[in-house]
């Protein structure tokens, strides 16, 4: 059976939710491999709504297994703070939910230094989500952090002092308060850890068991490509591979276990924290956008910066994911305007460039060149399929396509999963074992 990994292709908020909860019916598990509880999206189910930080929305189909890899950096009290709110909601995790033991520990004393530093960089700040994704992979980095099985360990104590011993000097540095002793954290972690103990796996074996069982995996991206650590507009990124090729790494599977990836682009683009942003609209449009797409954060409440398609960053996330297919979300958002510009050069320095620059004092000066497509002023969220979409907004998608080079074989046009299009036949038909749902009626 078929693996394919699902990724953000531009600065997150995609809509990758919404896609992997329309998909992974046809996945026998979804498997996180990067990033921590800065990640959030809402999932609409029936007539209720779960935030989600950590876990993957395949826990909210009673036949999916959900696997949080050893990539990320997970916080014990926000996995099981998260975890007894699904289960208070009626959701039956016994026997399919599992965190590999050799993620790493994100701690209380990571967010306060994540705090401090963002305090202490003013209007430089990178705008994360104070939740101490940074610090935590710092930490992994520099071989001083502890992994989930480390909560368990015996010398507990003598670890979490080393790692103090880190953090205790930045956070004086920065004016802030002094770490909680080690002694008091030993505690709270052993607590943690012995609760985790239900979930804990490893998730190398556990995948490798599955896949020989022939079970069709669904790896979940977290973040976006241009958020990612070595690829993203650094230093205005996430500490972690937000791109495809994290999920080998990160899952713990072989590379050559993946078959496929889908790319998740919206139909305009958004950002939410410091960085560059090239086509970022900050006039009348921009607040369009940002009030008819809803585009505040789900982890912080932050208004989201928005902007027209930017298709020099979309190639450059083509480059690095290869998608063999994308799925378009939010295209209704676009529905009430008269005209649509997508950025397809940019221009630097009295030059035309069409590679997404890596010095990101390029990147600041960039003025987008603009190709203006008419607007379609109908709505699509009544379409049930391709052929039913205003000929404007067709011509939209098929400019999007050439212009990124891979097909888009779902359009989104509303929150609801009736409000989906997929058009059958091609990469993701093959790359869900043909086991694409049916959604909307354009499949009838
Ligand atoms: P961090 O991941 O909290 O360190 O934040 C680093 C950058 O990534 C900031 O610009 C955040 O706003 C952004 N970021 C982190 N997680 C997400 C996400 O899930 N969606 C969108 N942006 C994110």
């Amino acid at each position: 059976m078929p693996t394919l990994v699902i990724v953000g292709m531009q600065w997150g908020d995609e809509g990758k939710g919404k896609i992997v909860d329309l998909i992974c019916p046809a996945f026998d598990a979804v498997v996180r491999y990067q990033g921590g509880h800065n990640a959030g999206h809402t999932v609409k189910f029936g007539d209720r709504h779960f935030s989600l930080h950590l876990i993957p929305s395949g826990i909210l189909h009673p036949e999916t297994a959900c696997v949080l890899g050893n990539g990320m950096v997970i916080a014990p009290d926000a996995f099981l703070a998260e975890r007894d709110r699904l289960r208070a909601a009626g959701i039956d995790d016994a026997g399919r939910l599992f965190v590999s033991n050799r993620a790493a520990a994100l701690l209380p004393w990571h967010a306060e230094l994540d705090r401090a530093r963002e305090a202490a960089r003013g209007d430089g700040a990178i705008g994360t989500t104070a939740r101490g994704i940074g610090p935590a992979y710092e930490s992994k980095a520099g071989r001083y952090g502890l992994r989930l099985v480390d909560l368990l360990a015996s010398d507990l104590e003598q670890r979490l002092e080393a790692l103090r011993a880190v953090i205790a000097p930045q956070l004086a540095a920065l004016g802030a308060g002094p770490p909680a002793p080690a002694a008091a954290e030993a505690g709270r972690c052993r607590a943690w850890g012995e609760a985790l103990v239900e979930h804990l796996a490893d998730g190398e074996q556990l995948l490798g068991r599955w896949l020989a069982e022939g079970k069709s995996l669904l790896f979940e991206g977290a973040q976006g490509t241009l958020l990612d650590l070595d690829h993203g507009t650094y230093p205005f990124v996430t500490s972690s591979s937000a791109t495809a090729g994290g999920a080998a790494p990160g899952a713990g599977v072989a590379p050559t276990a993946i078959d496929g990836a889908a790319g998740v682009l919206k139909a305009y683009v958004t950002r939410v924290g410091g960085g560059p942003f090239t086509t970022e609209l900050t006039g009348e449009v921009g607040e369009y956008l940002r009030r008819r797409g809803n585009e505040y954060g789900t982890t912080t409440g932050r208004p989201r910066r928005c902007g027209w398609m930017d298709t020099v960053a979309g190639r450059y996330g083509q480059l690095l994911n290869g998608v063999d297919a994308i799925a378009l979300t939010k295209l209704d958002v676009l529905d009430e305007l008269d005209e649509i510009e997508v950025c397809t050069a940019y221009r630097i320095g009295g030059r035309t460039v069409h590679d997404f620059p890596a010095d990101l004092a390029a990147l600041e000066e960039a003025e987008p060149v603009y190709e203006s497509l008419p607007g379609w002023r109908a709505s699509t969220a009544g379409a049930l399929s391709w052929d039913d979409l205003p000929a404007a907004a067709r011509d939209y998608v098929a400019f999007l396509q050439d212009q990124l080079g891979a097909p888009v074989e779902i359009v989104s046009t509303g929150p609801r999963r009736e409000e989906t299009i997929v058009r059958p036949g091609g990469a993701l038909e093959r790359l869900t074992g043909g086991r694409l749902p049916a959604v909307a009626a354009g499949r009838d």
